[in-house]
């Protein structure tokens, strides 16, 4: 795991666009697995910001998002689709056909996971994926005891992440308990992953998953087997790790071929 600790969330998600644009400028087919949240809503603004004023073209890009809510339309405010739309694909040129956010009316809901898989693989697989970290550890919606070999599939929420995301509906009852979300199997197979993480109240579940045991009551835990995991996360996030002064040392004295 490469962890990275910056002063601000919103140096750590620029980081990350650059990553993702250096990414896209070498491979402009790249295939991006997207996350949804308030953590990268400043990933998402850089990276638009550097298509209007950069010229990043994403004109080639295929995207796939984490997950989804069951029972909600993509027009609904706190959809998946909705933000996706809102704060990232209305800005840029990734062609619609190219966008996808797993479809929460399915009436068949093992198909549609089915066949979401099978996009993914049919794209080549995704290169980069980006992550939020739950409170609880878990990454996607892969709650607490979820399979480490999980694919895509229908979960039910812990109550503790419903009351998280309550302020995205105008009434707390109205969070829906399932959700569709890739699996935590799903995840190990991108090529890259950058999970953003910030704020004290990310700092437990973040220490658990870098620096405890693996296991599948801290989802993000696994990330230890991922091949090529970043880490990106502010003086909160990392307020309760111990080898803190390490990771630091290791960034400042990366060669410069291994800079972003
Ligand atoms: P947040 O959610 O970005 O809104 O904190 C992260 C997550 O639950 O994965």
């Amino acid at each position: 795991m490469e962890i990275i600790i910056l002063p601000s969330a919103q140096e750590a998600c620029i980081y990350a666009a650059r990553a993702v644009a250096g990414l896209i400028t070498r491979k402009p087919t790249a295939v991006l697995g997207l996350a949804t949240g308030s953590t990268p809503l400043p990933f998402y603004h850089e990276l638009v910001r550097q298509h209007r004023e950069e010229g990043l073209d994403l004109g080639q890009v295929t995207t796939f998002n984490l997950d989804e809510y069951v029972g909600l339309a993509p027009e609904h405010p706190a959809s998946y689709h909705h933000f996706m739309r809102e704060n990232f694909f209305s800005k840029v040129n990734i062609p619609a056909s190219q966008t996808n956010v797993p479809d929460g009316l399915g009436t068949d809901i093992p198909a549609t996971c089915q066949a979401y898989e099978a996009d993914i693989a049919g794209a080549g697989g995704i290169d980069v994926q980006i992550l939020g970290i739950g409170g609880d550890g878990h990454i996607g919606f892969n709650e607490p005891s979820s399979s480490l070999a999980s694919r895509t599939r229908i979960k039910t929420l812990t109550q503790r992440t419903r009351e998280d995301n309550a302020p995205f509906f105008s009434n707390p009852q109205e969070v829906p308990h399932h959700v569709i979300t890739m699996g935590v199997g799903t995840i190990m197979e991108t090529r890259h992953v950058i999970l953003l993480a910030f704020g004290e109240k990310k700092a437990q579940a973040v220490a658990e998953s870098v620096e405890g045991p693996i296991t599948a009551m801290v989802p993000a835990s696994v990330l230890q087997l991922h091949r090529q995991a970043t880490i990106l996360l502010d003086e909160g996030s990392a307020s309760k790790l111990k080898r803190a002064e390490y990771y630091r040392w290791v960034f400042e004295n990366k060669p410069a071929w291994q800079r972003v």
